[in-house]
C-alpha cells in the first residue's frame, strides 16, 4: 500500500514511522487513521523488525485530531471518530514489539494520546505537551483522559487537562510523561541508539516482556505473577538456555 501521510523506513530491524503532514502540524484525521492501521498490521506480520518508532515532519509531533474535519460532524459521528483513534491506539499497545514515540515538537490532543499510546517517550527540549481540548470546548477523545491519569497521576493529569495549558520537556520529564529529554539535533540519533540496544536483546523476551507487564497493570497483582511465572517457565530450553548459555560461556548470544 501507498500511504499518503506515513512514510516508513525499515532498517536494521528498526521501523521509523513519520507522519507527513506538516503543513497541518501532522493533524490527526481519518486518512491517517486507516493508513496507521494498515502499518501496525504489515510491521506485526514482518517478524525481523523488533522495534517501531514514531515522529512527526516539521515542528511538530502531532498537533491533535483534525480539527478542519472535526468541524462538521454530529455527535454520533464525534463517538465514532473517538473509538477510531481509541482502538487505533489500543493497537499500538497491542503490538508485540515495543513502540517508542520520538517527540520532536508539539505535542497536542490527540498527538499526546498517540504518544501516551507508545511504550515510552523520548522528547526534544523544545517538545511542547498539553491536552488542549477544554480551549475548544470539547475533551479528549483518544484515551486521553484514561492514560494522563495513569501515566502521571490523578493531579498532574487533572491540572494538563483542565488548564490546557501546554508544558515543556523538563516538566514533562519532572511528571514522568517522558522518559528522556535530548537536543532536538540528537534526538533520533538517541532513540536509534535505544531501540538498537532493544532490538539486540532476546526478541522473543522483549515481545513476552512488554506483553506481561501491559497485561499485568489491567490485572490484579496476583494474576500478574502468574503470568509471568508462565512466561518465564516458557523462555527455558528456548531463547533463554541460549542466553544463559552464551553467559557462561562469556560470548554474545546468537538469538
Ligand atoms: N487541526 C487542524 N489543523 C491544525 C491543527 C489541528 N489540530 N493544529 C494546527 N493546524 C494547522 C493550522 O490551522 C495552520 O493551518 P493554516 O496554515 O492553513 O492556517 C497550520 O496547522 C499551522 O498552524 P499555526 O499557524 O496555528 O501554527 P502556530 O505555530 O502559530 O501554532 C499551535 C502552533 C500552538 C500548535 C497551534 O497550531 C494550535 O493551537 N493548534 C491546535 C492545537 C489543539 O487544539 N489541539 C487539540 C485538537 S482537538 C483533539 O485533539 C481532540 C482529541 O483528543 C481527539
Amino acid at each position: 500500500m501507498n500511504y499518503n501521510i506515513l512514510k516508513i523506513d525499515i532498517a536494521d530491524k528498526i521501523a521509523v514511522v513519520t507522519i507527513d503532514r506538516p503543513e497541518a502540524l501532522n493533524a490527526l484525521n481519518s486518512e491517517f487513521f486507516k493508513e496507521m492501521d494498515d502499518i501496525i498490521a504489515n510491521i506485526s506480520a514482518d517478524k525481523d523488525v523488533r522495534v517501531m518508532i514514531i515522529t512527526g515532519m516539521g515542528k511538530a509531533f502531532v498537533a491533535g485530531a483534525d480539527i478542519a474535519e472535526m468541524i462538521d460532524m454530529t455527535p454520533e459521528q464525534g463517538t465514532s471518530f473517538s473509538k477510531l483513534g481509541q482502538n487505533v491506539f489500543r493497537s499500538l499497545e497491542k503490538m508485540e514489539i515495543p513502540v517508542i514515540a520520538a517527540i520532536n515538537g508539539f505535542a497536542l490532543g490527540g498527538g499526546l494520546e498517540l504518544a501516551m499510546g507508545c511504550d515510552f517517550r523520548i522528547a526534544s527540549s523544545k517538545a511542547k505537551f498539553g491536552q488542549p481540548e477544554v480551549n475548544l470546548g470539547m475533551i479528549p477523545g483518544y484515551a486521553g483522559t484514561q492514560r494522563l491519569s495513569r501515566l502521571v497521576g490523578l493531579a498532574d493529569a487533572l491540572y494538563m487537562l483542565t488548564t490546557g495549558e501546554m508544558i515543556g520537556a523538563q516538566d514533562a520529564l519532572r511528571i514522568g510523561l517522558v522518559q528522556k529529554v535530548v537536543e532536538p539535533e540528537q534526538l533520533m540519533d538517541e532513540i536509534k541508539k535505544i531501540a538498537g540496544t532493544i532490538a539486540s536483546k532476546g526478541p522473543t523476551a522483549v515481545r513476552k516482556v512488554k506483553y506481561v507487564t501491559r497485561k499485568g497493570i489491567l490485572s490484579t497483582f496476583d494474576e500478574g505473577c502468574d503470568l509471568e511465572s508462565e512466561y518465564f517457565g516458557s523462555q527455558f530450553k528456548a531463547e533463554g538456555e541460549v542466553g544463559m548459555r552464551a553467559f557462561l560461556e562469556k560470548r554474545k548470544p546468537d538469538w
